[in-house]
Protein backbone atom coordinates (compact mmCIF):
# COMPACT_ATOMS: atom_id res chain seq x y z
CA UNK A 1 0.00 0.00 0.00
CA UNK A 2 1.49 3.39 -1.07
CA UNK A 3 0.39 6.59 1.05
CA UNK A 4 -0.20 9.61 -0.72
CA UNK A 5 -0.55 13.00 0.61
CA UNK A 6 -3.40 15.23 -0.77
CA UNK A 7 -2.86 19.23 -0.37
CA UNK A 8 -6.56 20.87 -1.26
CA UNK A 9 -7.07 24.58 0.26
CA UNK A 10 -9.39 26.94 -2.04
CA UNK A 11 -12.36 26.01 -3.53
CA UNK A 12 -11.29 24.55 -7.00
CA UNK A 13 -8.75 22.72 -5.51
CA UNK A 14 -11.23 20.85 -3.71
CA UNK A 15 -13.58 20.24 -6.42
CA UNK A 16 -10.94 18.95 -8.44
CA UNK A 17 -9.73 17.02 -5.66
CA UNK A 18 -13.11 14.51 -5.67
CA UNK A 19 -12.16 12.95 -9.15
CA UNK A 20 -9.07 11.39 -7.63
CA UNK A 21 -10.51 10.49 -4.20
CA UNK A 22 -13.64 8.66 -6.10
CA UNK A 23 -11.11 6.55 -8.21
CA UNK A 24 -8.41 5.96 -5.80
CA UNK A 25 -11.78 4.82 -3.77
CA UNK A 26 -13.46 2.84 -6.87
CA UNK A 27 -10.56 1.55 -8.10
CA UNK A 28 -7.42 1.50 -5.73
CA UNK A 29 -8.17 1.27 -2.48
CA UNK A 30 -5.91 -1.88 -2.04
CA UNK A 31 -2.96 0.20 -3.69
CA UNK A 32 -3.28 3.87 -2.47
CA UNK A 33 -4.39 5.11 0.68
CA UNK A 34 -4.86 8.90 0.02
CA UNK A 35 -4.51 11.56 3.31
CA UNK A 36 -6.13 14.67 2.81
CA UNK A 37 -4.36 17.83 4.03
CA UNK A 38 -6.70 21.04 4.17
CA UNK A 39 -4.70 23.91 4.22
CA UNK A 40 -7.70 25.76 5.21
CA UNK A 41 -7.40 28.91 2.91
CA UNK A 42 -11.09 28.10 2.03
CA UNK A 43 -12.79 28.11 5.50
CA UNK A 44 -16.35 29.84 4.67
CA UNK A 45 -19.21 26.60 4.60
CA UNK A 46 -20.38 27.82 0.86
CA UNK A 47 -16.47 28.18 0.11
CA UNK A 48 -15.21 24.55 1.34
CA UNK A 49 -17.32 22.20 3.67
CA UNK A 50 -20.85 21.91 1.17
CA UNK A 51 -18.15 20.61 -1.53
CA UNK A 52 -17.55 17.82 0.44
CA UNK A 53 -20.52 16.52 1.33
CA UNK A 54 -22.08 16.98 -2.09
CA UNK A 55 -19.11 15.33 -3.80
CA UNK A 56 -18.59 12.95 -1.66
CA UNK A 57 -14.65 13.65 -0.74
CA UNK A 58 -13.87 11.73 2.40
CA UNK A 59 -13.43 14.30 5.38
CA UNK A 60 -9.63 15.68 5.54
CA UNK A 61 -7.45 13.80 8.33
CA UNK A 62 -5.65 16.96 8.76
CA UNK A 63 -6.94 20.71 9.28
CA UNK A 64 -4.09 23.35 9.00
CA UNK A 65 -6.75 25.89 9.92
CA UNK A 66 -4.59 28.57 8.09
CA UNK A 67 -7.20 30.98 7.10
CA UNK A 68 -6.76 34.20 5.11
CA UNK A 69 -3.46 36.66 5.28
CA UNK A 70 -0.97 38.48 2.86
CA UNK A 71 0.53 35.47 0.20
CA UNK A 72 4.13 35.48 2.43
CA UNK A 73 2.13 35.29 6.05
CA UNK A 74 -0.24 32.33 4.56
CA UNK A 75 1.90 30.67 2.63
CA UNK A 76 4.05 30.96 5.24
CA UNK A 77 2.45 29.16 8.05
CA UNK A 78 0.57 26.59 5.33
CA UNK A 79 4.73 25.59 4.79
CA UNK A 80 5.43 25.03 7.90
CA UNK A 81 2.43 23.03 8.99
CA UNK A 82 2.67 20.85 6.14
CA UNK A 83 6.11 20.35 6.80
CA UNK A 84 4.90 18.81 10.19
CA UNK A 85 2.08 16.74 8.60
CA UNK A 86 5.02 15.63 5.75
CA UNK A 87 7.37 14.11 8.75
CA UNK A 88 4.75 12.61 11.04
CA UNK A 89 3.18 10.76 8.05
CA UNK A 90 6.39 10.16 6.15
CA UNK A 91 4.15 9.65 2.60
CA UNK A 92 5.36 8.28 -1.17
CA UNK A 93 4.48 11.63 -2.78
CA UNK A 94 2.21 14.41 -2.43
CA UNK A 95 -0.46 15.44 -5.28
CA UNK A 96 -1.25 19.23 -5.70
CA UNK A 97 -3.66 21.22 -7.88
CA UNK A 98 -3.74 23.65 -10.01
CA UNK A 99 -1.81 27.07 -8.86
CA UNK A 100 -3.03 28.73 -5.41
CA UNK A 101 -0.96 29.77 -2.44
CA UNK A 102 -2.14 25.76 -1.14
CA UNK A 103 -0.42 24.16 -4.36
CA UNK A 104 2.97 26.05 -3.69
CA UNK A 105 3.25 25.62 -0.34
CA UNK A 106 2.49 21.96 -0.39
CA UNK A 107 5.59 21.66 -3.22
CA UNK A 108 8.04 23.63 -1.37
CA UNK A 109 7.38 22.03 2.06
CA UNK A 110 7.54 18.28 0.18
CA UNK A 111 10.42 18.78 -2.73
CA UNK A 112 12.73 20.34 0.23
CA UNK A 113 11.81 16.99 2.25
CA UNK A 114 12.09 15.25 -1.09
CA UNK A 115 9.25 13.82 -0.96
CA UNK A 116 7.92 13.52 -4.77
CA UNK A 117 5.33 15.92 -5.57
CA UNK A 118 2.91 14.86 -8.49
CA UNK A 119 0.93 18.24 -10.27
CA UNK A 120 -1.89 17.95 -11.37
CA UNK A 121 -2.94 20.98 -13.75
CA UNK A 122 0.70 21.41 -14.94
CA UNK A 123 1.99 23.46 -17.36
CA UNK A 124 -0.54 26.32 -17.72
CA UNK A 125 0.71 29.37 -18.65
CA UNK A 126 -0.92 32.56 -18.85
CA UNK A 127 2.46 34.23 -19.39
CA UNK A 128 1.50 37.31 -17.24
CA UNK A 129 3.84 36.92 -14.28
CA UNK A 130 1.86 39.94 -12.00
CA UNK A 131 -0.90 37.02 -11.46
CA UNK A 132 -0.02 35.28 -8.30
CA UNK A 133 -1.16 32.23 -9.52
CA UNK A 134 1.50 32.25 -12.54
CA UNK A 135 4.27 32.67 -10.29
CA UNK A 136 2.15 29.63 -8.09
CA UNK A 137 1.92 27.78 -11.73
CA UNK A 138 5.89 28.06 -12.48
CA UNK A 139 7.47 27.22 -8.90
CA UNK A 140 5.15 24.07 -8.55
CA UNK A 141 5.60 22.51 -11.91
CA UNK A 142 9.74 23.32 -11.26
CA UNK A 143 9.14 21.25 -7.74
CA UNK A 144 7.66 18.81 -9.54
CA UNK A 145 8.60 15.14 -10.48
CA UNK A 146 5.18 14.01 -12.01
CA UNK A 147 3.72 16.89 -14.05
CA UNK A 148 -0.03 15.87 -15.22
CA UNK A 149 -0.47 18.06 -18.43
CA UNK A 150 -4.38 18.92 -19.43
CA UNK A 151 -4.02 19.87 -22.66
CA UNK A 152 -1.54 19.25 -25.47
CA UNK A 153 -0.71 23.27 -25.11
CA UNK A 154 0.62 22.96 -21.66
CA UNK A 155 2.81 19.96 -22.31
CA UNK A 156 4.50 21.94 -25.32
CA UNK A 157 4.43 25.34 -22.87
CA UNK A 158 6.85 22.38 -20.28
CA UNK A 159 9.02 21.63 -23.26
CA UNK A 160 9.57 25.34 -24.05
CA UNK A 161 10.84 25.41 -20.33
CA UNK A 162 13.33 23.05 -20.64
CA UNK A 163 11.16 19.80 -19.37
CA UNK A 164 12.26 16.82 -21.42
CA UNK A 165 9.25 14.57 -22.72
CA UNK A 166 9.19 10.87 -23.48
CA UNK A 167 11.63 9.85 -20.51
CA UNK A 168 11.96 6.34 -19.65
CA UNK A 169 13.33 6.59 -16.29
CA UNK A 170 12.10 9.61 -13.80
CA UNK A 171 13.25 11.26 -10.50
CA UNK A 172 12.92 14.66 -9.55
CA UNK A 173 15.94 15.72 -11.42
CA UNK A 174 14.05 13.88 -14.89
CA UNK A 175 10.48 15.05 -13.95
CA UNK A 176 7.77 13.20 -16.40
CA UNK A 177 5.09 15.09 -18.56
CA UNK A 178 1.74 13.39 -18.74
CA UNK A 179 -0.54 14.08 -20.86
CA UNK A 180 -3.49 13.13 -18.28
CA UNK A 181 -6.74 15.28 -19.61
CA UNK A 182 -8.27 17.74 -17.53
CA UNK A 183 -9.99 15.98 -14.06
CA UNK A 184 -12.43 18.49 -14.29
CA UNK A 185 -13.79 17.47 -17.35
CA UNK A 186 -13.93 14.11 -15.25
CA UNK A 187 -16.03 16.22 -12.74
CA UNK A 188 -18.36 17.79 -15.29
CA UNK A 189 -19.54 14.68 -17.14
CA UNK A 190 -19.58 12.78 -13.75
CA UNK A 191 -21.82 15.24 -11.99
CA UNK A 192 -24.03 16.55 -14.26
CA UNK A 193 -26.85 14.04 -14.09
CA UNK A 194 -26.64 14.04 -10.86
CA UNK A 195 -26.55 17.41 -11.21
CA UNK A 196 -30.36 17.34 -12.83
CA UNK A 197 -31.79 15.19 -10.15
CA UNK A 198 -30.11 16.84 -7.17
CA UNK A 199 -30.27 20.33 -7.18
CA UNK A 200 -33.21 22.71 -7.76
CA UNK A 201 -31.48 26.21 -7.87
CA UNK A 202 -33.79 26.69 -11.01
CA UNK A 203 -36.31 26.81 -9.44
CA UNK A 204 -34.95 28.66 -6.61
CA UNK A 205 -33.74 31.20 -8.36
CA UNK A 206 -37.04 31.61 -10.51
CA UNK A 207 -34.93 31.17 -13.48
CA UNK A 208 -35.82 30.17 -16.92
CA UNK A 209 -33.87 28.24 -19.04
CA UNK A 210 -31.68 29.60 -21.69
CA UNK A 211 -32.85 32.91 -20.74
CA UNK A 212 -30.30 33.90 -18.17
CA UNK A 213 -26.44 34.64 -18.00
CA UNK A 214 -24.02 33.27 -14.87
CA UNK A 215 -21.03 35.34 -14.05
CA UNK A 216 -18.46 35.02 -11.45
CA UNK A 217 -15.57 37.61 -10.29
CA UNK A 218 -13.29 37.35 -8.05
CA UNK A 219 -9.27 37.68 -9.72
CA UNK A 220 -7.53 39.65 -7.62
CA UNK A 221 -7.16 42.12 -10.12
CA UNK A 222 -10.97 42.86 -11.08
CA UNK A 223 -11.70 42.99 -7.10
CA UNK A 224 -8.66 44.99 -5.93
CA UNK A 225 -8.76 47.72 -8.93
CA UNK A 226 -11.59 50.28 -8.88
CA UNK A 227 -11.30 51.36 -12.35
CA UNK A 228 -12.16 47.74 -13.79
CA UNK A 229 -14.29 46.72 -11.20
CA UNK A 230 -16.46 49.72 -12.20
CA UNK A 231 -16.25 49.11 -15.59
CA UNK A 232 -17.20 45.59 -15.20
CA UNK A 233 -20.01 46.33 -13.43
CA UNK A 234 -21.31 49.23 -15.12
CA UNK A 235 -21.22 46.40 -18.02
CA UNK A 236 -23.28 43.81 -16.70
CA UNK A 237 -26.11 46.90 -16.09
CA UNK A 238 -26.15 47.00 -19.58
CA UNK A 239 -26.22 43.92 -20.09
CA UNK A 240 -29.30 43.10 -17.09
CA UNK A 241 -31.46 45.57 -19.87
CA UNK A 242 -31.26 42.43 -21.65
CA UNK A 243 -31.28 38.98 -19.77
CA UNK A 244 -31.14 38.46 -16.39
CA UNK A 245 -27.41 37.52 -14.54
CA UNK A 246 -26.87 35.57 -12.12
CA UNK A 247 -24.42 36.07 -10.21
CA UNK A 248 -23.04 34.18 -7.22
CA UNK A 249 -20.25 36.04 -5.55
CA UNK A 250 -16.74 35.17 -4.19
CA UNK A 251 -16.41 36.73 -0.55
CA UNK A 252 -13.56 38.80 -1.55
CA UNK A 253 -15.58 40.21 -4.77
CA UNK A 254 -18.69 40.56 -2.08
CA UNK A 255 -16.19 43.01 0.25
CA UNK A 256 -14.80 45.19 -2.13
CA UNK A 257 -18.04 45.69 -4.28
CA UNK A 258 -19.07 48.76 -1.00
CA UNK A 259 -15.71 49.71 -1.16
CA UNK A 260 -14.71 49.62 -4.59
CA UNK A 261 -17.96 50.55 -6.82
CA UNK A 262 -18.65 54.54 -7.25
CA UNK A 263 -21.81 55.26 -4.84
CA UNK A 264 -24.31 55.65 -7.87
CA UNK A 265 -22.98 52.52 -9.34
CA UNK A 266 -22.90 50.46 -6.26
CA UNK A 267 -26.85 51.90 -5.87
CA UNK A 268 -27.85 50.51 -9.00
CA UNK A 269 -26.27 47.51 -8.61
CA UNK A 270 -28.03 46.99 -5.08
CA UNK A 271 -31.24 47.92 -6.79
CA UNK A 272 -31.41 45.66 -10.59
CA UNK A 273 -33.48 43.47 -9.80
CA UNK A 274 -32.27 41.82 -13.34
CA UNK A 275 -28.76 41.18 -11.64
CA UNK A 276 -29.20 38.49 -8.91
CA UNK A 277 -26.38 38.50 -6.88
CA UNK A 278 -26.07 35.28 -4.39
CA UNK A 279 -24.16 33.67 -1.98
CA UNK A 280 -21.69 31.24 -4.03
CA UNK A 281 -23.18 27.89 -5.03
CA UNK A 282 -22.44 24.68 -4.35
CA UNK A 283 -21.03 22.76 -6.82
CA UNK A 284 -24.17 20.73 -8.13
CA UNK A 285 -26.23 24.23 -8.24
CA UNK A 286 -23.12 25.68 -10.65
CA UNK A 287 -23.10 23.04 -13.18
CA UNK A 288 -26.96 23.10 -13.17
CA UNK A 289 -26.53 26.84 -13.72
CA UNK A 290 -23.66 25.93 -16.36
CA UNK A 291 -25.50 23.54 -18.27
CA UNK A 292 -28.71 25.71 -18.54
CA UNK A 293 -27.67 29.09 -18.70
CA UNK A 294 -27.33 31.05 -22.29
CA UNK A 295 -23.98 32.47 -21.56
CA UNK A 296 -20.94 32.85 -18.94
CA UNK A 297 -19.09 36.02 -18.26
CA UNK A 298 -16.26 35.15 -15.65
CA UNK A 299 -12.83 35.36 -14.72
CA UNK A 300 -12.02 32.22 -13.14
CA UNK A 301 -10.07 29.79 -14.78
CA UNK A 302 -12.25 26.98 -13.85
CA UNK A 303 -15.52 28.31 -14.64
CA UNK A 304 -14.17 29.74 -18.36
CA UNK A 305 -13.58 26.15 -19.20
CA UNK A 306 -17.09 24.39 -17.48
CA UNK A 307 -18.82 26.57 -19.73
CA UNK A 308 -16.67 25.29 -22.81
CA UNK A 309 -17.74 21.77 -21.64
CA UNK A 310 -21.21 22.66 -21.90
CA UNK A 311 -21.26 24.41 -24.88
CA UNK A 312 -21.74 27.43 -23.54
CA UNK A 313 -20.33 30.99 -25.18
CA UNK A 314 -18.13 32.70 -22.63
CA UNK A 315 -16.47 36.22 -22.10
CA UNK A 316 -13.87 36.41 -20.22
CA UNK A 317 -13.17 39.03 -18.01
CA UNK A 318 -9.20 39.15 -17.99
CA UNK A 319 -6.25 40.15 -20.79
CA UNK A 320 -5.02 36.42 -21.27
CA UNK A 321 -5.99 33.54 -20.12
CA UNK A 322 -3.81 30.13 -19.73
CA UNK A 323 -6.61 27.93 -21.30
CA UNK A 324 -5.24 29.45 -25.25
CA UNK A 325 -7.36 26.49 -27.19
CA UNK A 326 -10.89 28.08 -25.60
CA UNK A 327 -9.57 31.06 -27.88
CA UNK A 328 -8.89 29.67 -31.28
CA UNK A 329 -12.58 28.28 -31.06
CA UNK A 330 -14.27 31.75 -31.35
CA UNK A 331 -16.22 30.45 -28.46
CA UNK A 332 -14.34 31.86 -25.54
CA UNK A 333 -13.56 35.83 -26.07
CA UNK A 334 -11.23 38.11 -24.11
CA UNK A 335 -12.82 41.43 -23.06
CA UNK A 336 -10.51 42.33 -19.92
CA UNK A 337 -12.23 44.44 -17.59
CA UNK A 338 -13.53 47.02 -20.81
CA UNK A 339 -16.87 48.00 -21.17
CA UNK A 340 -16.81 48.47 -24.53
CA UNK A 341 -15.39 45.11 -24.87
CA UNK A 342 -17.85 43.10 -23.05
CA UNK A 343 -20.51 44.67 -24.41
CA UNK A 344 -19.07 43.79 -28.16
CA UNK A 345 -18.37 40.79 -27.12
CA UNK A 346 -22.00 39.95 -25.65
CA UNK A 347 -22.78 41.14 -28.97
CA UNK A 348 -20.41 38.87 -31.33
CA UNK A 349 -21.41 35.49 -28.97
CA UNK A 350 -25.22 35.70 -29.68
CA UNK A 351 -25.17 33.25 -31.80
CA UNK A 352 -22.55 30.62 -31.52
CA UNK A 353 -22.55 27.32 -33.49
CA UNK A 354 -22.22 24.14 -31.49
CA UNK A 355 -19.83 22.62 -33.95
CA UNK A 356 -17.17 24.81 -32.78
CA UNK A 357 -17.22 23.17 -29.36
CA UNK A 358 -14.56 21.05 -30.24
CA UNK A 359 -13.08 18.26 -27.86
CA UNK A 360 -9.73 19.22 -26.01
CA UNK A 361 -9.73 18.23 -22.56
CA UNK A 362 -9.49 14.48 -22.95
CA UNK A 363 -12.27 11.77 -22.39
CA UNK A 364 -13.29 11.96 -19.14
CA UNK A 365 -10.60 9.06 -17.27
CA UNK A 366 -8.21 12.16 -16.43
CA UNK A 367 -8.18 10.76 -13.01
CA UNK A 368 -7.66 7.31 -13.62
CA UNK A 369 -4.62 8.34 -15.89
CA UNK A 370 -3.17 10.22 -12.84
CA UNK A 371 -3.92 6.99 -10.10
CA UNK A 372 -2.19 4.43 -12.03
CA UNK A 373 0.84 6.76 -13.35
CA UNK A 374 1.27 7.89 -9.91
CA UNK A 375 1.04 4.03 -8.58
CA UNK A 376 3.60 3.18 -11.60
CA UNK A 377 5.99 5.21 -10.46
CA UNK A 378 5.58 4.43 -6.47
CA UNK A 379 5.86 1.02 -7.81
CA UNK A 380 9.24 1.87 -9.67
CA UNK A 381 10.64 3.46 -6.83
CA UNK A 382 9.82 0.67 -4.44
CA UNK A 383 13.28 -0.91 -3.35
C1 LIG B 1 -7.68 31.99 -4.29
C2 LIG B 1 -6.53 31.68 -5.26
C3 LIG B 1 -7.02 31.85 -6.69
C4 LIG B 1 -8.26 31.01 -6.94
C5 LIG B 1 -9.32 31.31 -5.89
C6 LIG B 1 -10.45 30.35 -6.06
C7 LIG B 1 -4.29 32.31 -4.44
C8 LIG B 1 -3.19 33.29 -4.54
N1 LIG B 1 -5.44 32.64 -5.07
O1 LIG B 1 -8.05 33.35 -4.49
O2 LIG B 1 -5.99 31.42 -7.58
O3 LIG B 1 -8.75 31.32 -8.22
O4 LIG B 1 -8.76 31.12 -4.58
O5 LIG B 1 -11.63 30.80 -5.48
O6 LIG B 1 -4.14 31.28 -3.82
N2 LIG B 1 -12.44 34.85 1.93
C9 LIG B 1 -13.52 34.64 2.74
N3 LIG B 1 -13.89 33.37 3.03
C10 LIG B 1 -13.24 32.28 2.54
C11 LIG B 1 -12.13 32.49 1.73
C12 LIG B 1 -11.75 33.78 1.43
O7 LIG B 1 -14.17 35.58 3.21
O8 LIG B 1 -13.64 31.13 2.84
C13 LIG B 1 -12.07 36.25 1.60
C14 LIG B 1 -11.07 36.85 2.59
O9 LIG B 1 -11.38 38.20 2.72
C15 LIG B 1 -9.75 36.70 1.86
C16 LIG B 1 -10.16 36.86 0.40
O10 LIG B 1 -11.44 36.25 0.31
O11 LIG B 1 -8.81 37.65 2.26
C17 LIG B 1 -9.21 36.23 -0.57
O12 LIG B 1 -9.02 34.84 -0.26
P1 LIG B 1 -7.68 34.07 -0.73
O13 LIG B 1 -7.81 32.64 -0.43
O14 LIG B 1 -6.46 34.79 -0.22
O15 LIG B 1 -7.66 34.31 -2.29
P2 LIG B 1 -8.82 34.13 -3.37
O16 LIG B 1 -9.11 35.47 -3.94
O17 LIG B 1 -9.92 33.34 -2.80
N1 LIG C 1 -17.89 27.14 -8.34
C1 LIG C 1 -18.89 26.73 -7.48
N2 LIG C 1 -19.72 27.68 -6.94
C2 LIG C 1 -19.60 29.00 -7.21
C3 LIG C 1 -18.57 29.42 -8.10
C4 LIG C 1 -17.72 28.46 -8.63
O1 LIG C 1 -19.05 25.53 -7.22
O2 LIG C 1 -20.37 29.80 -6.68
C5 LIG C 1 -16.98 26.13 -8.90
C6 LIG C 1 -16.91 26.11 -10.41
O3 LIG C 1 -17.95 25.31 -10.94
C7 LIG C 1 -15.53 25.53 -10.66
C8 LIG C 1 -14.71 26.07 -9.51
O4 LIG C 1 -15.66 26.47 -8.50
O5 LIG C 1 -15.55 24.12 -10.60
C9 LIG C 1 -13.91 27.25 -9.95
O6 LIG C 1 -13.34 27.87 -8.85
P1 LIG C 1 -12.98 29.41 -8.79
O7 LIG C 1 -13.69 30.15 -9.85
O8 LIG C 1 -13.19 29.84 -7.39
O9 LIG C 1 -11.40 29.40 -9.02
P2 LIG C 1 -10.46 29.30 -10.31
O10 LIG C 1 -10.93 28.19 -11.17
O11 LIG C 1 -10.49 30.65 -10.98
O12 LIG C 1 -9.12 29.08 -9.73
Amino acid sequence: MYKIITIIGARPQIIKAAALSRVIREHYSDKIKEIIVHTGQHYDENMSQVFFNELQIPKPDYNLNVGSNTHGKQTAQMIEKIEEVLMHENPDGMVIYGDTNSTLAGAIAAVKLLVPVFHVEAGLRSYNKTMPEEINRIMADHASTLLFCPTQQAVKNLEKEGFKLHLHYCDINHPKVILSGDVMYDNSLHFSQVAEQKSNVLKKLNLEEKEFILCTIHRNNNTDEKERLNSIFRALLEIAKEQIIVLPLHPRTRKMLPIQLNQDLYQSVSSCKDLLITEPVSFLDMTLLEKHCRMIITDSGGVQKEAYFFKKPCIVLRPETEWVELLDTGTTLLADADYDKILAAYSTLQNVSIEKFLPFYGDGNAAKKVAQEILDYCFSKKD
